[in-house]
């Protein structure tokens, strides 16, 4: 997560009901002797947990169940949130960078955002990498190459249903340079619908199959979006993150969206003048009022 060389120092924080499986786990990290891990801290004490740390991946929150409204798990979730930024905001390391991975992960992370003002806000990002690597897979399979030889694909907007996955600037590397992505694949019937909604609807065909949530590509993704904000992204490449809106692309200032990044020097830059067309217009502003009211609710749930 870190590069190769970067030693760390793990600090867990679970529920008090989980704490004998937390310590497992812990020992568990212990037992697979990896040789960056220098120190594991186990506990139910977000003080504790949350103490001097200089990357804090949030992975904590209140799982949807069965006759539970958007509502009441978004009213769980944001106070959640809440008391975890108070923690942050007290005992973290002051330039800590923070990726939000629990759902609603976009409005979790505004949440945090608002209650650590002493965090910046650009150190305050949500994960949306995981569909991100959903779409260069998707791209891989269809046209048979490498994954790694596909890039630049965009996620726009929320990590829900609505997000908007975009090809319209993704190349593939071949044989004679690089070549778009629409010009190898060749249905534009296919990549408008059956790809959108594939990668929109991905989480949920991983839990109809598995009876469970995404586990191994989420921690993946997570690792991938840290590393390339702190090792930074490499030369030619973007990546998709959510970020704290600026106005970029017209989507409204003051939401936490996903945007094609670049990452230099432990810093993001939303990549600017990317030509967006109207069907992609629309789709960015779908997923942008998807997230102003996730925003209004939340605030409703906190008031
Ligand atoms: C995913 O995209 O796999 C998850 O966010 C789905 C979920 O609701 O846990």
């Amino acid at each position: 997560m870190l590069g190769p060389e970067q030693p760390v120092i793990l600090h867990m924080l679970d529920i008090p009901p989980a704490a004998e499986a937390l310590n497992g786990v812990k020992m568990e990290l212990v037992d697979a002797a990896f040789p960056l891990l220098k120190g594991v801290i186990a506990s139910t004490d977000a003080v504790e947990a949350c103490t001097d740390v200089n990357v804090a991946v949030m992975v904590g929150g209140f799982p949807r169940k069965e006759g539970m409204e958007r509502k009441d798990v978004m009213s769980k979730n944001v106070s959640i949130y809440k008391s975890q930024a108070s923690a942050l905001e007290k005992h973290a390391a002051k330039d800590c960078k923070v990726l939000v991975v629990a759902n609603p992960a976009n409005t979790n992370a505004l949440i945090l955002k608002e209650f650590a003002p002493s965090i910046t806000q650009k150190n305050i990002t949500c994960l949306t990498r995981l569909d991100h690597n959903r779409a260069l897979g998707q791209i891989s399979e269809r046209l048979s190459v490498q994954v790694s030889d596909v890039k630049n694909v965009i996620i726009w907007g929320n990590h829900s249903s609505t997000q908007y996955p975009d090809v319209n600037h993704a190349t593939v590397k071949t044989q004679a340079g690089e070549k778009p992505v629409r010009e190898l694949v060749k249905d534009d019937e296919w990549l408008n619908s059956a790809f959108i909604t594939t990668v929109q609807q991905r989480g949920a065909a991983i839990i109809k199959a598995r009876k469970l949530s995404s586990a191994l590509s989420a921690a993946s993704s997570a690792c991938d979006h840290i590393r390339d904000w702190v090792c930074a992204t490499p030369e030619g490449y973007w990546v998709s993150m959510g970020v704290y809106s600026d106005g970029s692309y017209n989507i409204p200032a003051g939401l936490i969206y996903s945007f094609p990044v670049t990452c230099c020097n432990g810093e993001w830059t939303i990549v600017q003048g990317l030509k967006i067309d109207e069907f992609s217009r629309k789709k960015l502003d779908l997923t942008a009022q998807e997230l102003t009211e996730e925003k209004t609710l939340a605030y409703s749930c906190l008031s």
